[in-house]
């Protein structure tokens, strides 16, 4: 095989954190019984449908908030690139603490659609929303540094020759040229010390970079990993010769049967090392 060597790391990685490989390739996401109320399902797609990446983000963000050590106080979640919401509003639906979310996405339509979700499952008033770019965002951010922060994010996590700004198509998807551009600002932006770091990546978003990113800053209270088919995106030809390219150079893993790439996704949630 061509780039053993890359899913090797990976392998080791979630092996030396007692993570968990499973196989979602026949998977369908369904938030039914999470989101039922009053009989009723009501919830606004938005730009971006229930997938097998958004429903890993939804677990990985249930996990993160159980994890928080002071369960007294509310913990305030900073969903960035949020979508339509739905993995925060499950979230707060499931945690057994007061839980605030702080929604922030670049797209006005999806913003829309968190909104009319948030109404719709009574949650409002726990939410604020903010449009506009997640690093600056972040950037600009006034930790109070009493509360306990997860910063979670489920980015545009795939590498693509396809500028960053220029190209609204790929908005959701376009992670830059390595696939990191979003994730290594967030690791290397200036967190809060006791704050729970959620992010998800995946075998596209050259991992051996993004392993080593992690193991310089952050220990790992959490990975999952889960297998799964190339998405719309990903299988449009623009996207798959550039990862083509990337994987022959060893950069990046999927594997392929007849007519069908897999690639893994991976949820890691951190601490930061003080
Ligand atoms: C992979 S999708 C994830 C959406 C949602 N969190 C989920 O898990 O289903 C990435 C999201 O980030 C948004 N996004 C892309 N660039 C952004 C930026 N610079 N600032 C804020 N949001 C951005 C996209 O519009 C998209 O909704």
């Amino acid at each position: 095989m061509i780039n053993q060597s890359v899913w090797n790391s990976i392998e080791r990685y979630i092996n030396k954190h007692d993570g968990v490989i499973r196989d979602l390739v026949e998977f369908k996401p369904d938030y039914t019984n999470e989101l039922r109320k009053g009989g009723e399902v009501a919830v606004d797609p938005g730009l971006f449908l229930a997938s097998r990446d958004t429903w890993m983000y939804s677990e990985m963000l249930k996990k993160a908030v159980s994890l928080v050590p002071d369960k007294s106080k509310t913990s305030f979640l900073i969903d960035l690139g949020a979508g339509n919401s739905i993995p925060s509003i499950v979230t707060m639906l499931d945690a057994d603490h007061n839980v605030k979310v702080e929604a922030v996405e670049i797209n006005h339509n999806a913003i829309d659609s968190s909104k009319n979700n948030a109404k719709s499952f009574g949650v409002i008033d726990r939410f604020s929303f903010h449009q506009g770019n997640m690093l600056q965002y972040l950037n600009q951010y006034n930790y109070n540094h009493d509360n306990c922060y997860i910063i979670a994010s489920n980015p545009p996590y795939v590498p693509t020759n396809i500028d960053i700004n220029e190209n609204q198509e790929y908005s959701a998807i376009n992670g830059g040229e390595d696939g990191l551009y979003y994730l290594k600002s967030i690791l290397s932006s200036n967190l809060p010390k006791c704050s729970i770091v959620a992010v998800q990546w995946s075998s596209l978003s050259t991992p051996r970079k993004m392993i080593n990113l992690i193991e310089e800053n952050f220990k790992c209270l959490n990975v999952i990993a889960a297998r799964v088919p190339f998405g719309i995106y990903t299988s449009k030809e623009k996207i798959l010769s550039f990862l083509n390219v990337k994987k022959n150079a060893d950069e990046v893993f999927f594997e392929s049967d007849e007519d069908t790439n897999y690639y893994y996704i991976i949820s890691t949630i951190l601490q930061r090392i003080d």
